[in-house]
Formats: C-alpha cells, sequence, structure tokens
C-alpha cells in the first residue's frame, strides 16, 4: 500500500481526500472502494461502450462526439441531459444501475486498467482510449486542481509537477495508466485515439470512431457531430461543458473548456523541468511503440 498521499496540502472540501486503494487513488466521498471492487465482476454486453482517459485527456470531448454520434448528429435529443448522464461515470455508477441499464450502455473512466469487468478480456463491448500528450495533461490538470473542489489546489506549477512526476494525483502515474492498458490492448475490442488527432482533424476523427462503433451515419449527420463538437461550440454549451455541474466545481476559479490546444506546456515548464520530463518518458515509454505530439504548429 502507498503511503498518504498528500503532502501537507488539504482539499478544499475536508470530506474529499485521496485515498489510496489497491495502489490507486480514489477520492473519498465520491468513489466507493466496495463499489470499484464490484466492477470487475459486471456483466459485459457486446453493446457496450467505454471510454477510457487519463484525467484531462479530453474525456468530456470523448462524451460530447460519441453521445452525439449515439443520437446520429441531432443536437436537440441532448440538450435536456448534461454529457456525464448521458455517458455517466463506471466508478460513480452503482453496479445494479450499470446491470439494469437499457443498451446501448455508455460508461466512462479513469479508472486503472486493473479494475476493468473481465468480459472486456472476452472481447465483449468496446473500448475507446484517449490519449493525450502528458505534458499538457499536467498543465491542464494543475489547473483543474484549482476549481475542483474535491482536490487540494496546489502552491504553484512547480509542487504540482512533481505531485504529477510521483503520480500523487487522482489517476496516479500518467506512465503507467497508458502503459497498463495500452499494452492490454489486443485482449480487447480497442480503438486507440488522440487528442491532437482530434484537434489536427475532428473530421477524420469521428469517421474513425464511427466506423469503430459500426455507427452508419450519413455525412450530414457525422457533420453535425463534429459541429457540436467543437471546443467553441461545447464551450457555449453547458450540457457539454460540465459548467451545470453543481457541487464539485468553483467556476468563477477555471473552466473545463480552457484552451483546448496543443502546445501549452511550454508556457509553463522550465527548460531544467522540460528535460526531467524527456528522460523520464524515455525510459518509462521504452518498451511502448508510442509517439506524441509536443506541439502543432
Ligand atoms: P485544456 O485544459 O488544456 O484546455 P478532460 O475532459 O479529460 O478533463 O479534459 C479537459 C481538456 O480537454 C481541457 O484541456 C479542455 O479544454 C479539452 N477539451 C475538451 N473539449 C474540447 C474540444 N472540443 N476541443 C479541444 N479541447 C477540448
Amino acid at each position: 500500500m502507498m503511503a498518504d498521499p498528500v503532502d501537507g496540502s488539504a482539499p478544499k472540501t475536508p470530506e474529499y481526500k485521496l485515498v489510496p486503494h489497491r495502489d490507486f487513488y480514489l477520492i473519498s466521498g465520491i468513489h466507493s472502494p466496495e463499489e470499484i471492487d464490484q466492477i470487475q465482476k459486471w456483466e459485459i454486453r457486446d453493446t457496450d461502450i467505454f471510454i477510457i482517459t487519463y484525467p484531462k485527456s479530453g474525456t468530456i470531448w470523448l462524451q460530447q462526439i460519441v453521445s452525439m454520434i449515439e443520437v446520429r448528429g441531432n443536437v436537440t435529443a441532448t440538450l435536456d441531459q448534461l454529457n456525464a448522464i448521458r455517458i455517466p461515470w463506471m466508478e460513480m455508477n452503482v453496479g445494479e444501475e450499470f446491470a439494469n441499464a437499457p443498451s446501448p450502455r455508455l460508461r466512462v473512466t479513469h479508472l486503472h486498467y486493473k479494475f476493468i469487468p473481465l468480459g472486456l478480456k472476452q472481447k465483449r463491448g468496446k473500448v475507446i482510449y484517449v490519449a493525450r500528450n502528458p505534458k499538457d495533461i499536467m498543465v491542464s490538470y494543475f489547473h483543474f486542481h484549482i476549481y475542483a473542489n474535491m482536490l487540494e489546489t496546489p502552491k504553484d506549477f512547480n509542487s504540482f509537477f512533481e505531485r504529477f512526476m510521483e503520480g500523487k494525483v487522482f489517476g496516479n502515474c500518467w506512465f503507467e495508466h497508458i502503459k497498463a492498458w495500452y499494452s492490454h490492448r489486443q485482449e480487447m475490442n480497442f480503438l486507440y485515439i488522440t487528442y491532437e488527432d482530434l484537434i489536427q482533424d475532428l473530421s477524420a476523427a469521428v469517421d474513425r470512431i464511427c466506423v469503430f462503433l459500426e455507427r452508419d451515419l450519413t455525412a450530414q449527420e457525422k457533420e453535425n457531430v463534429v459541429k457540436h463538437s467543437t471546443f467553441q461550440n461545447m464551450r457555449k454549451n453547458p450540457t457539454a461543458n460540465y459548467q451545470a455541474m453543481p457541487s464539485h466545481f468553483n467556476h468563477d476559479k477555471g473552466h473545463f473548456m480552457r484552451k483546448g490546444m496543443v502546445g501549452d506546456w511550454k508556457n509553463y515548464f522550465t527548460v531544467a523541468q522540460n528535460e526531467r520530463f524527456d528522460q523520464a518518458f524515455q525510459e518509462k515509454m521504452r518498451d511502448l511503440p508510442l509517439t506524441f505530439v509536443w506541439e502543432i504548429n
């Protein structure tokens, strides 16, 4: 078991705290370790779809895209429901609710591979893993810690850099998260897609997701999916951007739809931090054939 992670700082709302469970930090008051341990036993249907991300990799973006695909681009069919309700969190959704939900069941999670429903490894259901340049994740996560009530506000970016490198955050170590999921990809029906793919060509990314999900949308329907999944439109749409989530976020201090760009890390990392990060990346990712887009000109 890991030691208590939080280095003296405290969450803004005291009932929430990072608590290690099977070497993975959960947030007490939000996640139940007992419920999470039941997830492996969830009965999986072929029609189930899981979006898996490390925090700040574009989770709400995929929630929006996939739920828009499910309604064939008809945005009015989504406007009475927040995307967190259209595609609920696996780690906050009790098993009974999941078992009784109608197909197709869509879920999203930040959990580590070790907690997954075992049925996924029998190639039931579909998994979309969204990855993002970890340097941009770190910057986005730093800001998230400032406005998320369940997380402590970091003293500054430098202290957050250290916490992230040590994996002392919800989601744990980025390297371990992606390595575990990606190295087991062949066990599952698995689509690997990156935030940068979406930035570079959203329309092509929507095509790939439709093919993977076996959803045959018309060109016009796909165009509508794309239109309602752009940064500008999601920023304006309170059902797509978590703005309407009441208690968990202080939106006076930040926004889920912050910058939506590639390469913001360059505004935060010092040269020394960048060198350290690159070295850690080379060491820890040595066995994985993955590259990341550090910037887009
Ligand atoms: P930034 O903080 O870098 O702006 P998550 O949903 O996993 O918490 O990720 C949030 C990040 O995804 C934020 O990154 C947010 O701006 C970005 N994001 C969400 N929707 C997006 C979109 N439609 N286009 C570009 N970026 C988007």
